[in-house]
């Protein structure tokens, strides 16, 4: 059990089981761009773990830039997400994946794809390690997903509860 300001949180998901999901992205990541160099559109904060963890299973040439989107607090989607921070690299005809750490109602990432698409890449995928079916409001679809878990908030490897907790090597349900 660990605390994070005032709420509880248990052990979820071990590294054991991340490493494992990792794995499988990288790995077919690899496979459908075996004759491509993508361009790995990394959303900071919370996916900075996945992103080091799965580029270096990455088998391909592949190249890397960090971005921000306004997050939320809390563990409530804001609904709103607002801008596109350090995007310096033109990404017009290249093969895009946007690497995420969670999707959950999907406004962020509808968000990062209509701007993106904007710019026409020569394809746009989206990689995320955690995936909320349940809460998840849009059309488009998820091309690599790790893991699918409920609608529960998670911290640890990456994704924090108000900032904290993003140091934890394995993930932490709140109960
Ligand atoms: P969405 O826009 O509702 O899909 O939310 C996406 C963003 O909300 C993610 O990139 C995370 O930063 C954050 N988020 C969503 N669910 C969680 C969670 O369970 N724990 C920590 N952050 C979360
Ligand atoms: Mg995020």
């Amino acid at each position: 059990m660990v605390k994070i300001h005032d709420k509880t949180f248990a052990p979820f998901i071990s590294a054991q089981r991340l490493k494992e999901s990792v794995s499988r992205i990288a790995r077919q990541i690899s496979l459908d761009y075996s004759n491509q160099t993508p361009l790995f559109i990394s959303v900071l904060s919370g996916s900075f773990m996945f992103t080091a963890d799965i580029l270096k299973e990455v088998t391909i040439p592949c190249e890397l830039v960090f971005i921000k989107v306004s997050s939320y607090t809390g563990t409530q989607s804001s609904g709103s997400a607002q801008q596109i921070i350090g995007l310096q690299k033109p990404i017009t005809n290249r093969p895009v994946i946007i690497v995420e750490d969670i999707v959950d109602t999907g406004n962020t990432i509808e968000f990062l794809v209509q701007q993106l698409e904007k710019e026409n890449p020569a394809s746009l995928k989206i990689a995320t390690l955690f995936f909320k079916p349940r809460a998840y409001t849009k059309a488009k679809k998820i091309d690599y997903v790790g893991l699918e878990i409920e609608n529960d908030f998670i911290v640890g490897y990456g994704l924090d509860y108000n900032e904290l907790g993003r140091n934890l090597p394995e993930v932490y349900k709140i109960i």
